[in-house]
């Protein structure tokens, strides 16, 4: 079996990372607004946005994980928020979405004392849902997911 590499991503893979991350919009059904350039000014920048974690086979990159810190006053504490993780079709099942997910955990611990990690999965991803409560992930009750876009924004400003 061919040796898998878990390792954070540089800068000079957001070809490749991009790539991952629109395998993953095609598999769950997004649209897929990301590109190279994009990555690099958010991801690589003076104030990151997120860092991203490689499974990488050989020269192929066959699992990718963005993620981001969040900080909790009920948790007193940072933690790591995932806003995607993939793992090719041909490579699942293996253990490798657990290790990348560990290997995530273990960096935002390093970086930022996170002590959770928290992400958000479609109600209809039933495959990716199963993974997550093996893994022991709990689902959050009483609250919802809200997200004010660009026009929102400028009323806001506005207001
Ligand atoms: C979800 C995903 C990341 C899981 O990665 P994976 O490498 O296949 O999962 P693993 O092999 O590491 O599985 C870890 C554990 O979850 C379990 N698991 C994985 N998929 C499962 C499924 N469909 N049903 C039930 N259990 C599952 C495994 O059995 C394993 O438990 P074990 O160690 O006790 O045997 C991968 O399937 C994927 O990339 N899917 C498409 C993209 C996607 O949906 N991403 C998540 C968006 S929120």
């Amino acid at each position: 079996m061919t040796e898998i590499t878990i390792r954070r991503a540089g800068a000079n893979d957001v070809e490749r990372l991009n790539e991952a991350l629109r395998s993953l919009s095609d598999d769950i059904g997004d649209s897929h607004g990301g590109t190279p350039e994009l990555l690099v000014q958010a991801g690589f920048g003076d104030h990151p946005a997120f860092r991203a974690m490689l499974a990488e086979a050989r020269d192929d990159i066959v699992g990718a994980a963005l993620y981001s810190p969040v900080f909790s006053t009920v948790r007193a504490g940072a933690g790591a928020y995932v806003s995607d993780l993939w793992i090719a079709a041909e490579a699942r099942g293996q253990g490798l979405g657990r290790k990348l997910l560990a290997a995530v955990a273990d960096d935002a611990r390093t970086v930022w004392n996170a002590c959770f990690v928290k992400l958000a999965v479609y109600d209809g991803n039933r495959k990716a849902r199963a993974f997550y409560d093996r893994l022991g992930f709990a689902a959050s009750t009483g609250e919802t997911t809200l997200t004010l876009d660009e026009s929102g924004l400028a009323a806001l400003k506005n207001t």
